[in-house]
């Protein structure tokens, strides 16, 4: 019996030659060629923001948070159920993460529990849209613009998603994506940003140079380029952008893929969620999925933890995250709680993530025979 990984990194085919293409073109630093089609693609994608590819998602959030000009003592509202770098990117310029409960059925930040987080030290909501699934971003945008913050999605799983039609990533003032090889499209380490306000495109591009109008410089529109502002070195080179060129533009495949994997699943345990065994994903109408990830809510810690332990032993790999934040040593000691956070306390312990990769698919069915065999086999509630 073959063993099933919990994720498989996909190729689409293309990428070698791309390669190739990149190391006879001799531009292998960043900025070159791919990375404008790279560049174009994702600026299709969000119609009409600027993108800029970056190393990972978390460079884009950390140049996110110099973009927002955050510094010590101000705060930053965001979920405690996320990726630590959601927090770590603000917490590197000396802000403080306030941390906010998520609602009970996306698992996403609770939207009406932003308002009560903001004090006057407050300068940025950073959303994170997990799962792929949107946040009700029509709220949270209209909160920020009150009080005049900023939004800046962390759309790290969200790419090929949408809200109301929109796609994640292009609806706060910035939006960061991950192309990590456990995300939909990648490459390997990768991600971008996506510069949804035109008032901050220019810094952004200067930023992400290393402080320098290098890019102005390029394009003509300067003599010399010279220091100009605070910046770090956030572009990738060009192999890696030749690779996510090519799986670009098989987004719209891989994600209709996903899906088919992604229905399969929600088809088998719909039964055993009416009987009150589990919880499924929850999908609102307004929001359209890319099948990021299939996870399951399970009654207990004690049950998700023999659940795990039933896959391992037939070779399955299920896993869970996050520990959350604000429970984290360094959490606890740089951020701080706003209102309860017990959906979070609660749900982080009891989530279990399935396998979800392209390719899965002749052995999806072994995957659910084995999961809905762990159901038959544990009376309810021990
Ligand atoms: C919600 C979220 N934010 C940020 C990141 C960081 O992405 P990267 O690995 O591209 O830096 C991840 C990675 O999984 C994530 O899930």
């Amino acid at each position: 019996m073959n063993r099933i990984p919990f994720n498989r990194p996909f190729v689409v085919g293309a990428e070698p030659t791309n390669i190739a293409q990149a190391l006879t073109g001799g531009h292998l630093s960043g900025d070159g060629p791919f990375t404008r089609q790279c560049h174009q693609w994702l600026e299709r994608y969000a119609g009409g923001s600027k993108a800029l590819l970056t190393h990972s998602c978390t460079a884009a959030l950390e140049l996110a948070a110099i973009l927002a000009d955050v510094g010590p003592g101000d705060e930053v509202i965001l979920p405690s159920y996320t990726f630590v770098s959601t927090a770590n990117a603000f917490v590197l310029r000396g802000a403080v993460p306030v941390f906010v409960d998520v609602r009970a059925d996306t698992l996403n930040l609770d939207e009406q529990q932003v308002e009560q987080a903001i004090t006057p030290r407050t300068r940025a909501i950073v959303p994170v849209h997990y799962a792929g699934v949107a946040c009700a971003m029509d709220p949270i945008l209209d909160i920020a613009r009150r009080h005049d913050l900023l939004v800046i999605e962390d759309a790290a799983q969200a790419v090929m998603a949408s809200y109301r039609g929109r796609p994640l990533g292009s609806l706060g003032q910035l939006g960061a994506f991950s192309f990590h090889e456990t995300k939909n499209i990648m490459s390997g380490e990768g991600g971008a940003m996506l510069v949804n306000d035109p008032a901050l495109a220019s810094r952004a591009e200067i930023v992400r140079e290393k402080g320098t109008n290098r890019s102005q410089f390029f394009r003509g529109q300067v003599d010399k380029y010279t220091w100009v502002d605070v910046g770090s070195s956030f572009l990738p080179g060009e192999m890696v952008a030749a690779f996510l060129a090519a799986q670009l533009t098989e987004a719209e495949a891989i994600t209709a893929r996903r899906l088919t994997l992604w229905r399969r699943y929600h088809a088998a345990f719909g039964d055993l969620e009416q009987a009150g065994r589990l919880r499924r994903p929850v999908i609102p109408a307004d929001c359209t999925n890319n099948a990021h990830m299939y996870y399951l809510l399970l009654p207990s810690l004690a049950e998700r933890t023999d659940f795990i332990d039933h896959m391992k032993a037939r070779d399955i790999q299920c896993v869970f995250h996050y520990v959350p934040l604000h429970s984290a040593p360094y959490g606890r000691r740089t951020g701080r709680t706003s209102g309860s956070l017990h959906v979070t306390e609660d749900i982080a312990d009891r989530l279990v993530r399935l396998p979800l990769w392209v390719g899965l698919d002749d052995q999806l069915d072994r995957v659910i025979e084995s999961a809905l065999e762990f159901f038959r086999d544990q009376p309810r509630g021990t």
